[in-house]
């Protein structure tokens, strides 16, 4: 079954064509990151009108590469949730239209299940059940992943996410957006233990997450330094802030693994390429005899291929949609 698939939810315009949920035949994406780096964060009304420009050359694209015709696709996948809404609306709204016209039939993906499902692209043994920490620039979740499509939340984040917290104190030390990435590469030279930073847990909710008060403590620890003409070492801030965003997510990760019993870990989302956070993970698996599968570098950010991926298993359960589909900003991934 080869399945189109169509994002769209943030500062990305993608498209990709998969075969049977597993095989990349093409995808394409086209960023608009460089855009909003003046802004310092995502300017939803230019996303939108960003993906309207690039939608239909990214999809001719994707089909020219994958060597498919649209009468050889079963099906189109579309991410509609969550995400800006006047970004989804263009993905949607394309996706229903080239559905009328060609009579194929509608999948509609969850942008969270859809990271997930990049696992099912770079991993082809893996099948659920697992446990999936999913880490993103809009979520923090510890998900229980029964099966492709019933999937049940563990933890989740109190204020920040974790790419949301790398993002906000990159700009406080001044990396521009998106600063997670760079904040992430500057940290590897930098020594961990040079700051000392607080460890925020959630006293109720041991599996919640809770990122906004480290970030504090960053902007704290930079203003403080700045009254006092002190100089801060930002290699070793970025390093000693990544590792205590880190922590957060591997201890409660970990401790998820523990209370469920479940042997099998999986981590998803833009977070999930943060060189310590796989380091440490793979260490800690191997030590406690547990299986991680990571994501493959290029499919950790946001792709439409692992859109269409997740479509297909949409689809096999009977999740289609009509025209009365529609974008929603926000939507539990259950
Ligand atoms: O999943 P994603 O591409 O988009 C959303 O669905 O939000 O995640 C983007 C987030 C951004 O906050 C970005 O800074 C973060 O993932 N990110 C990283 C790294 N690469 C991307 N954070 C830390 N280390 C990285 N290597
Ligand atoms: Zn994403």
């Amino acid at each position: 079954m080869v399945i189109l698939g169509i994002e769209s939810s943030c500062d990305e315009t993608a498209a990709a064509v998969v075969e049977d949920g597993r095989r990349v035949l093409s995808s394409v994406i086209a960023s608009q990151v460089e855009e909003h780096k003046i802004y310092g964060g995502v300017v939803p009304e230019i996303a939108s009108r960003r993906h309207s420009e690039a939608i239909v050359g990214v999809v001719e694209e994707a089909l020219r590469k994958s060597g498919k015709s649209l009468s050889q696709l079963d099906a189109v996948a579309v991410t509609y949730a969550p995400g800006l809404i006047g970004a989804l609306l263009v993905g949607v709204n394309f996706a229903k239209g080239l559905s009328l016209s060609s009579g194929l039939p509608l999948a509609p993906v969850h942008h969270l299940r859809g990271h997930i499902a990049a696992n099912y692209l770079t991993s082809p043994e893996l099948e659920p059940p697992f446990l999936c920490l999913v880490a993103s620039g809009g979520h923090s979740h510890i998900i229980q992943v029964k099966s492709y499509t019933q999937l049940s939340v563990l933890g989740r984040t109190r204020d920040d996410a974790a790419g949301e917290a790398f993002d906000k104190a990159a700009r406080a030390m001044g990396i521009p957006y998106p600063g997670g990435v760079e904040l992430d590469r500057i940290a590897e030279s930098g020594r961990e233990d040079a700051y000392r930073l607080p460890h925020p847990k959630v006293e109720e909710a041991p599996l919640d997450f809770s990122f906004s008060g480290l970030k504090t403590a960053v902007l704290n620890l930079l203003h403080n330094a700045k009254q006092r003409g002190e100089e801060v070492s930002i290699p070793d801030l970025c390093a000693s802030y990544r590792k205590a965003v880190v922590r957060c997510l591997t201890e409660n990760f970990l401790k998820a693994a523990e209370e469920t019993g479940e042997n099998k870990l999986v981590i998803a989302g833009g977070v999930s390429a943060n060189r310590l956070l796989r380091r440490e993970l793979q260490a800690l698996c191997e030590k406690t005899g547990r299986t991680l599968w990571m994501p493959e570098l290029s499919l950790c950010g946001d792709n439409a291929a692992m859109i269409a991926s997740q479509g297909y298993y949409e689809f096999l359960a009977g999740n289609t949609a009509d025209m009365s589909l529609n974008a929603c900003a926000q939507m539990s991934i259950e």
